[in-house]
């Protein structure tokens, strides 16, 4: 791998960790949704059962840890202490993108090492969307798969820091037709991601025309990438990415806004991601319409102090998602997803002004 590559994935682990690189004036959109709290649950608490099915793998509850990292030393610790936790409680897992080990072969073990602490886990591959618009394609795109003995493949889409990264690579055109090749080519399904700035109705049509089997939103309101780019082009003295990635570091269309979109625009499963800070968060992107919800940032901290610490913070969540459901009266993931809320102020404003009707969330198994 290049020394610039891995010196951009080191900075941005050291800038995740060190600056705020959450959305400043923009959320997530979850404060709007309100959930109907039961004073009569007529259901035992402790028989509330989280499990769930997404893409035909059996979750013990509908929580993911998105990518994160992969490629440098430093990732074989973070990628095993998150697997290790997510092996324990019947979680999901992304790898950071693996352009890195396709180039260099010696750093497949930062990745590899996830399936080796995660035997069972869903895990999940990824490869980057300007690399396919560009020279990768199916061939990497299995490699990939491979490597971690993924059960799916996830594209990311990261126009907006492309654009920020004083090298970034920034040839979308044909993107579509590629990772359609690619989910005809192989055996493992396609999921397609953002990373922080969320996807349209429009775009998750194109994605269905294509044969991806799974959105993952990403929206806004979580980590901005404009905002990583900007610390990192301040700490380089390039002064004309830090003041694009200060202008557009608030650029996307909200999680909820995203989510909702999706779900009435398609008919497959979708993540609810960017921005999930809590297993309330989760609750309600699940009433929403999604199937799984899934957190990147919230991930990182505990990652360096290890696998207990990892396990904790994913207990946690799961425990609040859990006390959340005992208060809306839904013993189950499908009940939950048949639960009432009211969404309301922007995101019904946002909703009705791109012609989606703010009452209606559709969740799309299996
Ligand atoms: C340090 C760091 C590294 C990331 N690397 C990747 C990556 O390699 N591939 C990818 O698809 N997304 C990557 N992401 C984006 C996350 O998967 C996620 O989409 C985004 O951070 C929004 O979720 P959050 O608000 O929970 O952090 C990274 C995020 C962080 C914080």
């Amino acid at each position: 791998m290049s020394e610039k590559l891995k010196g951009r994935k080191i900075d941005h682990l050291d800038i995740s960790m060190e600056e705020n690189v959450q959305a400043r004036h923009v959320t997530t959109g979850f404060e709007d949704v309100t959930l109907i709290h039961r004073a009569l649950p007529e259901i035992d608490h402790d028989r509330i059962d989280l499990t769930t099915r997404f893409l035909n793998h059996k979750f013990s509850a509908p929580i993911m840890v998105e990518a994160l990292t992969g490629g440098v030393e430093k990732a074989t610790k973070l990628n095993a202490a998150i697997a290790v936790a997510v092996e324990k409680l019947g979680l999901g897992m992304m790898v950071g993108s693996q352009r890195a080990a396709i180039e260099d072969s010696k750093l497949e073990r930062t990745f590899s090492v996830a399936r080796e602490k995660a035997p069972n886990a869903f895990l999940i591959a990824n490869l980057g969307g300007p690399q396919l618009a560009g020279k990768y394609g199916v061939r990497e795109a299995r490699k990939a798969v491979e490597m971690i003995e993924a059960d799916a493949l996830a594209v990311h889409l990261n126009p907006l820091q492309e654009t920020v990264q004083p090298e970034g690579e920034r040839g979308y055109k044909g993107l579509a037709d590629k990772i359609c090749q690619i989910t005809k080519a192989l055996d493992v399904p396609v999921i397609v991601k953002e990373t922080g700035a969320g996807i349209s109705g429009e775009d998750a049509k194109k994605l269905e025309a294509a044969g991806v089997a799974a959105i993952d939103v990403a929206g806004l309101g979580g980590t901005s990438w404009a905002a990583v780019e900007y610390h990192r082009a301040k700490r380089l003295g390039d002064e004309f990415h830090q003041a694009l990635g200060e202008a557009f570091w608030d650029w996307g269309i909200p999680t909820v806004a995203s989510l909702i979109e999706t779900g009435q625009s398609v008919h497959m499963p979708i993540v609810a991601s960017g921005g999930i800070r809590s297993g309330i968060d989760a609750t309600k992107a699940i009433v929403l319409g999604a199937s799984l919800a899934g957190m990147a940032q919230p991930i990182l901290d505990p990652a360096f102090h290890g696998a207990t610490r990892v396990e904790e913070k994913l207990a946690f969540v799961i425990e609040e998602l859990r006390t959340a459901m005992f208060l809306v009266g839904a013993d189950s993931i499908q009940k939950l997803g048949k639960a009432p809320a009211i969404v309301t102020g922007k995101m019904a404003e946002w909703l009705s002004m791109r012609g989606f009707d703010p009452r209606v969330y559709a969740r799309r198994g299996p």
